[in-house]
């Protein structure tokens, strides 16, 4: 073990020497992972923690030549930093210097005239100061005499760059008012803040956001007893348990590791991607183990007030159950910002509260909560107070408490697992409108209902599913031919919008690789078409079934492929409409009874004109 011990200053001539000083430089290496006063680290040498896991000193990020202090780990094949100490302030050349000086900092010294570029802070003072490498990634200023983690004069641990380490503590100490947060790089190139941060939000009930600047980029969600709500199934990992702390002193997250064998670390990067990170020997690298935001539906309240965000929808927006949009002329514009609005306005006098499910809880900035109430008690105290919107229950893991909204409840999305009960308030007159228990539905279909429309007159039977977004069922036409019908649900207000696309688009075009449509209805609340009926179904049930698969012949797949071909040269070129299908997959090739391809779904397809050759589209749609 080799340090280097400064006696008084003399690196101050070591610098009239600076071919002297590199030559000796190359020689020092610090292996310690603690210094002193008397002891100092230059560029090139560094600390390791004791168990060789983390390493400390200069280095220069991706293309610049700027020299920072920072951590990495100390064996891994990829140098992966995890800490910066002078973020902001770089070193131009190899002249900086780290020392700890009386009466306990850690600071980073200019070589060249002495002065401080960077420097920890402490509001105590010791006798000895020392600052050590620890192997969980934390460098520590501490008495020489003193290694209790509560009596640290300074942690980098408090105050993380753009990574966080397990057993690093985000949130807010609410004593001393400080906090930990995650703020990302400025570039590859640059460890200065950049524009994303990431904070425990202790504002109303405490949630994590990511921000950008001051603006909220996305909420991963409240803390729900186990979990944060925005994060369903498989977002967890086992190697590491959440500690969530909430207490008069201090609202704080943690992780804990249980497999100290796996090393992984989170991050936000310079474009505002959170991700966390597991490393992998065999690979000789790092693997993404999740991205956040993951999807579109965790752009901040994408839907607006009262809309809920379903990734399986397209488009994903759409109002909650009984909420219609505010401004419908910007809601078919794919404008959601101004989200829904009640149907029935509140009376406050005899409101009632309805449950919806499987979401995950909005934004909780106006809230209250108390974390022993009962659900009762906290129905009660919303319906007291005329200005509480909604409620729900708190703590999951203990099955109490209550969190309760006073602001129109906005970022909401449906989870396909894992998502919470809300109770919403709404007016008396919408309690008895719920029509979850009917399963038969007898829909009868009037004829002439626009050029569009062929004469006729149906009875159907449709037996509802329950969560079904659309169903295809069979029906039989007065004159014995057999037909699909699709039926769109109430609950999806885009559905509409989707629905007379479809009728307009297909009723203009006719081709053997398209479906048929034989007829529509819209009547109050149904919206339903008419098509040939396809007794093979649609190529996913077939390709992706194990067993018909083996049915599908290289002859027959390569018909089908042809089909669909020239149903699409029809689309884009032979039509008079010129169309762009934007949602083409197996499950909208529908099979006749000759395996013969019909192209179906025309919801989100989009016309252009007949001598245009190209079209911009805005945003994500389909699947
Ligand atoms: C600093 O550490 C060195 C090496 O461990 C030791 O020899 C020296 O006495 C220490 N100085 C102080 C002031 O503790
Ligand atoms: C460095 O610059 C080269 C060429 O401009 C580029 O390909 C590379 O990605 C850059 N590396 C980093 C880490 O930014
Ligand atoms: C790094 O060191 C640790 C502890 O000595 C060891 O468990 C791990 O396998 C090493 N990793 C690599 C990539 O050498
Ligand atoms: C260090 O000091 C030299 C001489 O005064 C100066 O030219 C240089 O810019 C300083 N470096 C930093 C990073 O402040
Ligand atoms: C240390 O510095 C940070 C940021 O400069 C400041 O917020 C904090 O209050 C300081 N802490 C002490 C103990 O002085
Ligand atoms: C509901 O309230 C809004 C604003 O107070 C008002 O503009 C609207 O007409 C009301 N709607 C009904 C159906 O009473
Ligand atoms: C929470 O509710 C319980 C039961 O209603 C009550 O006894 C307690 O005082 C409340 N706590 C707070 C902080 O309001
Ligand atoms: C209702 O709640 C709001 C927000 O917490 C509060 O400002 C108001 O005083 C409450 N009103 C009543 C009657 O309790």
């Amino acid at each position: 073990m080799t340090t280097t011990v400064q006696m008084g200053s003399p690196w101050k001539c070591f610098s009239c020497f600076p071919v002297i000083f590199s030559l000796i430089l190359q020689q020092i290496s610090v292996t310690a992972d603690t210094i002193n006063v008397t002891q100092s680290i230059r560029d090139g040498e560094t600390l390791v923690s004791s168990g060789g896991i983390f390493e400390m000193g200069f280095f220069s990020p991706g293309n610049s030549s700027n020299r920072y202090v920072g951590l990495w780990y100390n064996n891994l094949t990829v140098r992966t930093i995890v800490w910066v100490a002078n973020r902001e302030i770089p070193l131009t050349n190899t002249d900086g210097i780290l020392r700890v000086i009386n009466p306990g900092l850690l600071v980073l010294l200019n070589n060249t005239n002495g002065g401080t570029i960077w420097s920890s802070n402490a509001s105590r003072s010791v006798h000895n100061p020392v600052a050590q490498l620890l192997d969980y990634g934390n460098i520590v200023v501490r008495d020489a005499n003193d290694e209790s983690p509560e009596n640290f004069l300074w942690q980098s641990f408090d105050y993380p760059t753009d990574t966080y380490l397990p057993g690093m503590r985000c949130g807010r100490n609410l004593q001393t008012g400080l906090e930990n947060y995650l703020s990302a790089w400025r570039s590859n190139d640059d460890p200065s803040p950049g524009e994303y941060s990431f904070h425990l939000d202790p504002t109303g009930f405490p949630q994590i956001l990511l921000k950008r600047d001051e603006s909220v980029q996305f909420r991963i969600g409240t803390w729900n007893g186990i979990r944060f709500s925005g994060t369903p199934d498989g977002r967890e990992d086992p190697t590491h348990r959440l500690v969530f702390v909430m207490n008069e002193n201090e609202v704080s997250y943690r992780e804990e590791t249980i497999d100290r064998s796996v090393i992984t670390r989170f991050t936000i990067n310079p474009s505002g991607l959170a991700q966390r990170w597991t490393w992998v020997d065999r690979r000789h690298g790092w693997v993404v183990y999740l991205n956040m935001p993951a999807d579109i539906c965790d752009s901040y309240g994408l839907c607006g007030p009262y809309g809920s965000c379903n990734i399986g929808n397209s488009p994903s927006c759409g109002c909650l159950e009984r909420f219609v949009p505010r401004d419908p002329g910007g809601w078919v514009r794919a404008d959601w910002s101004n989200g829904c609005v009640r149907r029935s306005n509140l009376s406050c006098q005899g409101d009632v509260f309805l449950r919806y499910s499987g979401i995950k809880l909005p934004d909780a900035t106006y809230s209250w909560y108390n974390t022993s109430m009962s659900l009762e008690e906290c129905r009660t105290e919303c319906l007291r107070n005329c200005s509480c919107t909604a409620y729900a229950q708190l703590d999951r893991s203990k099955g109490n408490g209550c969190l309760i909204w006073f602001d129109d409840l906005v970022d909401i999305r449906s989870l396909s697992t894992d998502g919470q009960d809300i109770y919403i308030r709404m007016a008396s007159s919408e309690a008895g409108s719920t029509r979850k228990n009917r399963d038969i539905l007898i829909a009868s279909l009037t004829s002439a209902m626009g050029a569009i429309l062929i004469g006729l007159s149906l009875f159907l039977c449709i037996r509802k599913k329950r969560n079904d977004r659309k169903m295809k069922k069979k029906g039989i036409l007065e004159g014995g031919q057999e037909i699909a019908v699709k039926r769109l649900s109430k609950d999806s207000m885009q559905g509409l919008y989707e629905f007379k696309n479809e009728v307009i688009f297909i009723a203009k075009l006719q081709h053997r690789n398209l479906v048929r449509l034989l007829g529509c209805c819209i009547q109050g609340e149904e919206n339903l078409l008419i098509y040939e009926f396809m007794p093979n179904k649609s190529l996913d049930v077939i390709l992706f079934d194990q067993t018909k698969s083996k049915l599908l012949d290289w002859q027959t797949r390569f018909n089908i492929i042809n089909g669909i071909a020239r149903g699409l040269l029809y689309l884009h070129q032979d039509s008079r409409l010129r169309i762009i299908h934007r949602d083409l997959k197996a499950s909208n090739i529908l099979l006749d009874s000759d395996m013969n391809p019909k192209i179906s779904d025309f919801g989100m397809a989009r016309c252009f004109g007949g001598n245009e050759t190209e079209a911009k589209t805005r945003r994500v749609v389909g699947t």
